[in-house]
């Protein structure tokens, strides 16, 4: 059956610890007990836009080990398309994060099978990639592997994060460019405006740009204008995955063809619903828990 999307990307354990406060250099603090979580921001893109109803093949790589199998298993579960997913001669990629008392994050990415992900596998999936109307990338796995799948891709939805310096070829095949205000900054050199950061980016080439703001809702941008969208109010449990599971709703929305703006206010409320839970693919909602009553 015919795909709606295929994310490029990365799988990892995540390990998490809920602490008070973060120790400083050569400094030890004790924390919650440890939780273990299927994460890794390909993975959650796809998580994302299987559970609400999407059909979705994971392009990726993972370890010959147990957190490699723990991710399948799980990504299985979720009914995600793994005929793509290859092992690789590193270690799964790990995920070790500290979630402090507002909900908030630091994490630390070893990429182990994800850096093995090559342009080789893309050119082996080219046929994966052209069978789906959306491509869904971030940038936890190698640079030519996500530039080839974006030149792969009929339209690529790109996630830029981790923040990192990408070529302006990638920038404008993107549709949208998804950013935080964090990354929009890094790629702009400046602050600002979201608005105004949004219209500097369009600038940049891509056809349409989003600036999620967290409980300030997004920012969606493109030839027609700029839409600002708000957030409905929640508590914040935990923050991670957060953007991936907006931006796997955003793929999955582009996909069926929703305009932007309408994409963009689905993915907010998809983002929200996931901060209330804990984890990120764990706290991750079903269609009816995000419909519109
Ligand atoms: O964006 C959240 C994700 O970043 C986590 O699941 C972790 O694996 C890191 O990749
Ligand atoms: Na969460």
């Amino acid at each position: 059956w015919p795909l709606d999307v295929v994310v490029v990307g990365s799988a990892n354990v995540d390990l998490v610890v809920r602490v008070d406060r973060r120790p400083g250099r050569g400094e030890t603090v004790l924390g919650s007990d440890l939780s273990t979580h299927p994460g890794g921001k390909g993975a959650n893109q796809a998580v994302a836009a299987a559970r609400l109803g999407a059909r979705v093949a994971l392009l990726g790589r993972v370890g010959a080990d147990g957190h490699g199998r723990l991710l399948r298993e799980s990504l299985e579960r979720d009914k995600v398309d793994l005929g793509h997913l290859r092992e690789a001669g590193a270690p799964t990629g790990v995920a070790l994060i500290t979630v402090g008392p507002e909900g908030d994050n630091s994490i630390i990415v070893s990429p182990g099978a994800n850096a093995r992900l090559e342009e080789q596998d893309v050119a082996d999936a080219a046929g994966l990639l052209r069978s789906a109307p959306v491509v869904s990338l971030q940038l936890e796995t190698p640079l030519p592997t996500v530039l080839a799948a974006a030149r792969a891709a009929h339209r690529a939805v790109f996630n830029l994060s981790p923040p990192a310096p990408v070529p302006d070829e990638l920038l404008a095949l993107c549709d949208p460019l998804v950013v935080n205000e964090h990354e929009a900054r890094m790629v702009l050199g400046a602050g600002g405006p979201p608005a105004e950061q949004a219209r500097a980016l369009l600038r940049l080439g891509p056809r349409s740009v989003v600036i999620t703001l967290g409980a300030g809702g997004a920012v969606a941008a493109d030839a027609s204008g700029v839409t600002t969208i708000p957030s409905p109010r929640v508590e914040a449990v935990d923050t991670t995955g957060a953007g991936d599971a907006f931006t796997g709703a955003l793929a999955w929305r582009l996909a069926r063809g929703d305009g932007l703006a309408d994409a963009v206010a689905f993915a907010v409320r998809v983002g929200a619903a996931t901060v209330r839970g804990a984890g990120a693919q764990s706290s991750f909602p079903t269609l009816s828990e995000v419909e519109e009553p």
